[in-house]
């Protein structure tokens, strides 16, 4: 990290770092008084800050106003304040010495008092730091990068992946090891929070006490989950990259489909726009992604210079509804799990991809997860399994426009799994067209378990499965133009502090070698 000191960074960089921060630096240029008190009943940076999106000019820099985070009516404690300057910076040093940018942003109620200011003046492939003010207070300061150029030939690539954080479920040490990495970025597949009303066992119940409905109801759950420490240091030591599964509405939701029977669509989708906007409002997105009504943008594409193209998938919003099983609905060529219009953006996008790594981020396991270990299929129905024939397109899709290099990566299942991505999945001898990389949640579940009966079944019913394990942890991926490489990094517990972090198994994809060979 360039001459860049972690241990004072990662102090200045979590919450109890905030008083230190807005302590000892406020001799930034432009920033040297800040003697006005504060006007707020606590300290309004107490969700952190974060930023994403990396491009070559620039990032998302994202804080929200919030001094009371769990206050009922869902205003984060702002209520009654209507739009509030904050001010914004960014510097290439971590004591704002060199100061490169900064301006002025409006929080303003409608958005919950959030703040996402899209930077576009910034170099290439540059590590800064950034930090928000407003009235005396001085939020903590976060560390980010941009992109290289497009036509920048990157020799190497790290980023973490992670999903599923069930807040209840257990503590975010995973985050917490994930912060001291040497990233460049961190992609979160989804389930950022849960929706219902779990208190568990650890003093970590979920706020509000029941499941989260209204946009105010939202608003307060991505609020305590943002209170967290472990979570705040790992938004702040890096860019992320985050898409959506499940859970930021509702378990399983298709589309305008409830998991629920008997709930109309309509008001289904009054519920998605609320879990949406809280959503947005929560995360390092561009103004692309603001949402209308219950429709948001949030699949797009993303490329670190010549080496890797990130298409980050939406696999709910389009989907069409899960079927049972055994249903012939089941191979109707119209389901889709992307919606044509996203399946079409992303066939032409891997099709005229110049990138050595064409990398899926993506929600739902993709590769064939039978668990009968005999002649029949027990398939899951809420992921890529349920929707055959619209997997069997993206994979021919991607043969006919000669992909190379294509990995996805996956969450949701709660395990760590690799496997080859067949033409056929039914012929262990077809072609691979990729390789799946599935990352275990960094809590929900509980401690987990070396196996389970789900992985027994799993690489006895599928060769083309190479590994699984269900700790919970996050998968490190290092990228260069002959390789990529995924290593499993796993916690042996959650529902206690302080787990150490090892690395439990790593696999290579080697360039122009579709598949998964162990490292
Ligand atoms: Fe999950």
């Amino acid at each position: 990290m360039n001459g860049f000191d972690r241990r004072r960074f990662l102090e200045l960089g979590g919450a109890a770092g905030a008083a230190l921060a807005a302590g000892g630096l406020t001799a930034g240029p432009g920033w040297a008084s800040p003697a006005q008190r504060s006007r707020f009943t606590g300290h309004p940076f107490a969700l952190g800050v974060a930023s994403g999106d990396p491009l070559p000019s620039g990032v998302v820099l994202w804080t929200r106003l919030a001094p009371e985070p769990l206050a009922e009516d869902g205003s984060g404690g702002m209520r009654g304040r209507g739009v509030v300057p904050v001010r914004w910076e960014v510097a290439e040093d971590e004591r704002f010495s060199r100061r490169v940018a900064h301006g002025v942003s409006n929080a303003t109620p409608e958005l919950g008092h959030s703040v996402h200011v899209e930077v576009d003046t910034l170099r290439p492939d540059r590590e800064y730091f950034y930090r928000f003010r407003v009235g005396g207070e001085i939020s903590p300061v976060g560390r980010t990068r941009t992109a290289p150029e497009a036509g920048a030939n990157l020799d190497r690539l790290a980023f973490a992946f992670v999903s599923c954080q069930n807040y209840p479920a257990g503590y975010y040490t995973a985050h917490r090891h994930l912060a001291d990495e040497d990233l460049r970025a961190v992609v979160h597949l989804g389930d950022y929070i849960y929706e219902g009303g779990a208190t568990g066992s650890l003093g970590r119940a979920h706020a509000p006490a029941r499941e989260v409905v209204s946009l105010a109801d939202y608003r307060i759950r991505h609020a305590q989950y943002r209170t967290d420490a472990d979570l705040q240091r790992s938004h702040a030591a890096f860019p992320w990259i985050v898409t959506w599964d499940d859970h930021e509405v509702e378990n399983n939701y298709a589309d305008e489909i409830s998991q629920h029977e008997g709930v109309a669509p309509r008001d289904f989708l009054v519920r998605r726009a609320a879990a949406y906007q809280a959503y947005y409002e929560h995360l390092p997105l561009r103004r692309s992604s603001v949402p209308t009504g219950p429709d948001m943008r949030i699949y797009r594409r993303l490329r670190f210079g010549t080496l890797a193209e990130f298409n980050v998938l939406d696999g709910r919003q389009y989907r069409s509804d899960q079927v049972d099983r055994n249903s012939p609905e089941a191979q109707d060529p119209d389901r889709s799990m992307l919606g044509a219009e996203q399946e079409r953006w992303l066939l032409d996008g891997l099709g005229a991809s110049t990138a050595r790594w064409n990398i899926l981020a993506q929600q739902t396991v993709m590769a064939r997860a039978d668990r009968d270990p005999g002649e029949g299929l027990r398939l899951p129905m809420d992921n890529w399994n349920g929707y055959e024939p619209a997997r069997q397109r993206l994979f021919d899709g991607v043969v006919e426009r000669g992909v190379d290099n294509m990995v996805v990566i996956t969450g949701d299942a709660h395990c760590s799994m690799a496997a080859d991505l067949k033409q056929d999945f039914a012929d262990p001898d077809s072609r691979t067209v990729g390789a799946e990389f599935l990352g275990t949640s960094i809590s929900s579940g509980g401690d987990g378990a070396d196996m389970d009966r789900r992985g027994e079944q799993w690489l006895a019913a599928n060769p083309h499965m190479k590994f699984y394990n269900q700790r919970r942890g996050y998968v490190r991926c290092t990228v260069d133009r002959d390789s990529y490489r995924a290593d499993y990094r796993v916690v042996p517990y959650v529902t206690r502090r302080g787990a150490p972090v090892s690395t439990l198994a790593g696999f290579v994809v080697e360039n122009g070698r579709p598949g998964v060979q162990e490292a």
